[in-house]
């Protein structure tokens, strides 16, 4: 036996005639008077393989292990289906069980279980259909993310997980240390000076590639990261996650006009590559998930986003009439309830903001003329709020500096990231897209532990 074998995906797309194996899990068993049926499906598509099997064909002692859950083949002649929803079927006459499943243990039983369910057997969801398909859309947006940027000759550069500098600021960050040992009464430390530990300083799990990626495109021009970050925040929301897959592009000769045109392309693109990729799956989510799902899709791959300043949509929110939870005015940041009647009601499309108070941004941002505002854009878009977050970066050595010390950290640790300002220093901007969040967008999956295989979050690492 290798990987090379008939998908049922190909199966199902054979014409009939010819004999064929089938492998794959038992969704159901369904037996009536001299015939049972069974579907079956390998994850290799949304539709499932009807088995017809007649009685007397193949032993009923093997017959009644394929129950939902066992994984088996089948052999026989694909023939045409006269049921409807499938163009061809698998008459059997014979088969193998690989692994039986005992139907009064195995969890994955009923139809309709809830998603909190389903997440506590994240070992078993994905052989259903709505994390089969979550899995396949996830696989295709990655894919098409790479394609994206290949296609237009950016490198992928593979950033370190692990960080020794404390530089993005974007939220607070796991430690990583060989100084914490399991003892029999919890955690003991074998030691509190940094410099006795593995890397003979404070290390952390990133929370972004960005800062190192940014160096490689002041020498490589055009780059992006692909990968798995981190974020301590004890935010129990429907979009964080502690560990979350981010895609960051970063572009030398490019301002924030650049950055947001290369923004919008790529949503589109990854959408309208999905969309043609996935059709079944999508139209499955759009029937059982969220009903505008492909009407936003679609629309989304035709409208361009709305552009406004913050300012601005300062002024939209605090003239909207809402009841608001959180404040709004000029100072301070959008809140999640912000950002969606922005995208939502407000403009009903994805809306890019751009030029952030200084204070509520990151310290890389490049200073707008007015010294108050920076070059920041965060792209919101409907249901999910923020996807994007990017800017062009502050490129001027004495300004950065000057940012630098403004917000309190030390510019010898930044040295590095100094020095790209201080060596053939160049205009760049760059963005960073939350992979996880893209995928609730293109699934309408309402939580974001159920777009990604085993989710970590506060007071769950299990799996
Ligand atoms: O806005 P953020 O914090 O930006 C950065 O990290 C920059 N360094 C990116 C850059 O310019 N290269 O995060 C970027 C995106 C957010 O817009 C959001 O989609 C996602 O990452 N994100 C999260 N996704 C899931 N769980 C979390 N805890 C997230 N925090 C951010
Ligand atoms: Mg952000």
């Amino acid at each position: 036996m290798d990987y090379r074998r008939q998908y049922l995906r190909d199966l199902l797309a054979s014409p009939p005639g010819g004999r064929a194996s089938a492998y794959g899990w038992v969704k159901t068993r369904r037996d009536s008077k001299g015939v049972s049926f069974v579907q079956m499906n390998d994850g290799s598509c949304f539709a499932d393989l009807q088995v017809v099997v007649e009685a007397g064909t193949i032993p009923e002692e093997s017959l009644k292990l394929a129950t939902t859950g066992a994984c088996v083949r089948f052999d026989g002649e694909l023939v045409a289906s006269p049921g409807s929803g499938q163009a061809v079927e698998l008459k059997a006459d014979a088969m193998e069980v690989f692994g039986a499943a005992d139907p009064q243990s195995y969890p994955l039983q009923k139809k309709g279980a809830t998603m909190e369910f389903l997440r506590e057997i994240a070992h078993l969801r994905m052989r259903g259909n709505t994390f089969g398909a979550v899995t396949r859309v996830r696989n295709r947006a990655a894919w098409a993310v790479h394609r994206f940027f290949q296609e237009r000759g950016f490198s992928w550069i593979h950033t370190p997980i692990i960080t020794a500098s404390d530089c993005e600021g974007a939220g607070a960050m796991f430690a990583v240390s060989t100084l914490l040992e399991h003892g029999e009464k919890g955690f003991r430390l074998r030691g509190t000076d940094p410099a006795e530990d593995f890397f003979g300083k404070p290390a952390y799990l990133t929370v972004s590639g960005q800062l190192n990626v940014e160096t490689y495109a002041l020498g490589m021009t055009n780059v992006y990261t692909f990968g798995p970050t981190f974020r301590a925040e004890n935010s129990n929301t429907p979009r964080h996650l502690a560990e979350f897959w981010m895609i960051e592009p970063e572009m030398a000769f490019c301002d924030l006009e650049g950055d947001m045109n290369l923004a919008e392309e790529f949503v589109r693109e990854v959408i309208s590559d999905v969309l043609s990729g996935c059709a079944p799956d999508l139209e499955f989510f759009n029937q059982r998930i969220e009903p505008e799902l492909l009407k936003t899709l679609d629309h989304v791959v035709e409208s361009s986003f709305e552009r406004m300043t913050y300012t601005e949509a300062m002024r939209l929110l605090e003239a909207s009439g809402e009841s608001f939870e959180f404040p709004v005015g000029y100072g301070h940041d959008l809140q999640s309830e912000h950002e969606r009647w922005l995208t939502e009601t407000k403009v009903g499309r994805p809306v890019i903001l751009t030029d952030y108070p200084k204070e509520i941004k990151a310290f890389y941002m490049k200073l707008n003329d007015d010294a108050k505002t920076v070059r920041a854009m965060d792209v919101l878009v409907p249901r999910i709020g923020e996807l994007i977050g990017g800017s062009q970066r502050e490129d001027d050595l004495a300004a950065l500096e000057a940012r630098i010390k403004e917000g309190g950290l030390d510019p010898a640790a930044y040295w590095w990231y100094l020095d790209l300002r201080r060596f053939g220093s160049a205009p760049h901007a760059g963005f960073g897209l939350g992979f996880e969040r893209l995928i609730m967008y293109l699934t309408g999956m309402k939580n974001i532990r159920d777009v990604i295989p085993f989710h970590r979050t506060p007071g769950h690492a299990d799996f």
